[in-house]
């Protein structure tokens, strides 16, 4: 079993957070979105790992997660020159994939299940695909899966205007080699890529034994900003454990579930926890609220902050008026003085400048 994971694409709805870096790193609870699903696959006994890249991010991505030696895997990069499709992706890996099953995974999703027991029902039932699905509120947002009573798949479609259920594709799959084949038999979508969900569409045309399990826990796509600072909200409460490195003065306060990292220093201020404070951040005056998460070399002055996330080197002086639900990018800065404006509701790209004066 090897496993493939999808970290290419344009990344267009986390702009400008994407114009200068993947959407697959930016960071959830200071650790990249990639991050997890490698470990998650790693957990599962997989170590032999495809990671698709794209000619615009795969460098960085490349850079920062290595050959796999951190997650005790062996990772190759596999180039898409474009993403034309979750299908394309697959396809340009045959070379890695040989005549293994894998399984897939969409490098910007987030699960809470144990990915064991879907590998497990996987091999027993000798499938050649299993797919996951979750209920969600917009359908038409994903592939949507219509099954019968016994849970078998009747039918895929890829973000139907009517869906036929609320039961959505998550971003994982497990395949046989079968998959290939199907690859062959699709066509490009009205949009232009070539679906996955048309090739197990296929699978299922040609009663191939493709089968669905719905998962028990939380999944996060988080291809948007509500739905990264929903992931850093869950992962902050559900994983993140006390820490206090860093170097915290005698007038300041830490609360609840904080991690603090080496060389960052806290002055005169309140964390309030669940949060996570990365490396050589510097704060004084400031109050942390739960679900926040500051990134490595972060600077705020006089600011409070809750539910929201900061990326690496930004600097926040001056706001009085509770940040909140707020992305934050690199080296981003945001300077009040000294008026209060009323709310303050920020998706801030990297290198921007905001000044209230
Ligand atoms: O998140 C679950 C959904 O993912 C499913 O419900 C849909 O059926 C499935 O098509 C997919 O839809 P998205 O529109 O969310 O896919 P997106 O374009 O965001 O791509 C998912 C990941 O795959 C992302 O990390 C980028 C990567 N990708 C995407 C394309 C189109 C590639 O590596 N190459 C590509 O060609």
């Amino acid at each position: 079993m090897k496993a493939l994971i999808l970290s290419g694409g344009k990344g267009t709805r986390l702009r400008p957070l994407t114009y200068t870096g993947a959407k697959q790193l930016v960071p959830v609870a200071n650790k990249p979105i990639l991050w997890y699903g490698i470990e998650a696959i790693v957990e599962a006994g997989i170590t032999e790992i495809g990671i698709i890249i794209s000619p615009e991010t795969g460098e960085e991505i490349k850079q920062k997660t290595g050959n796999g030696q951190i997650f005790g895997a062996r990772i190759t990069y596999i180039l898409q020159d474009q993403p034309l499709g979750l299908a394309h992706a697959v396809k340009i890996a045959q070379t890695f994939l040989g005549d293994s099953d894998f399984i897939m995974y969409l490098g910007d999703n987030l699960i809470e299940d144990n990915l064991k027991p879907f590998f497990t029902a996987f091999k027993n039932q000798n499938l050649d695909a299993l797919i996951l699905l979750r209920k969600v509120s917009n359908p038409s947002a994903f592939g949507v899966a219509k099954i019968d009573e016994q849970g078998r798949v009747l039918q895929l479609v890829e973000k139907p205007k009517v869906p036929p259920s609320n039961l959505a594709l998550v971003g994982v799959y497990f395949f046989s080699t079968a998959i290939h084949h199907a690859i062959e038999s699709i066509q490009p979508s009205p949009r232009g890529e070539l679906e996955i969900t048309d090739a197990i569409q296929h699978l299922i045309d040609i009663q191939k034994p493709v089968e669905a399990l719905q998962l028990k826990g939380w999944w996060l796509d988080t291809g948007k900003k509500d739905d990264l600072l929903e992931a850093n909200r869950i992962i902050l409460d559900t994983r993140l454990e006390i820490s206090l490195e860093g170097d915290i003065d005698s007038n300041s306060q830490v609360i609840g579930r904080v991690e603090i990292a080496a060389g960052s220093k806290i002055v005169n201020s309140t964390i309030r926890g669940p949060a996570i404070i990365g490396k050589d951040c510097y704060l004084e005056n400031c109050f942390i609220g739960p679900f926040t998460s500051i990134a490595d070399g972060v600077r705020l002055f006089e600011t409070d902050i809750e539910h929201s996330v900061i990326l690496q080197q930004a600097q926040v002086s001056g706001v009085h008026q509770r940040i909140v639900d707020s992305v934050v990018g690199q080296r981003a800065k945001v300077e009040v003085t000294p008026q209060r404006p009323k709310a303050l509701r920020f998706l801030i790209g990297d290198d921007s400048r905001i000044e209230l004066a």
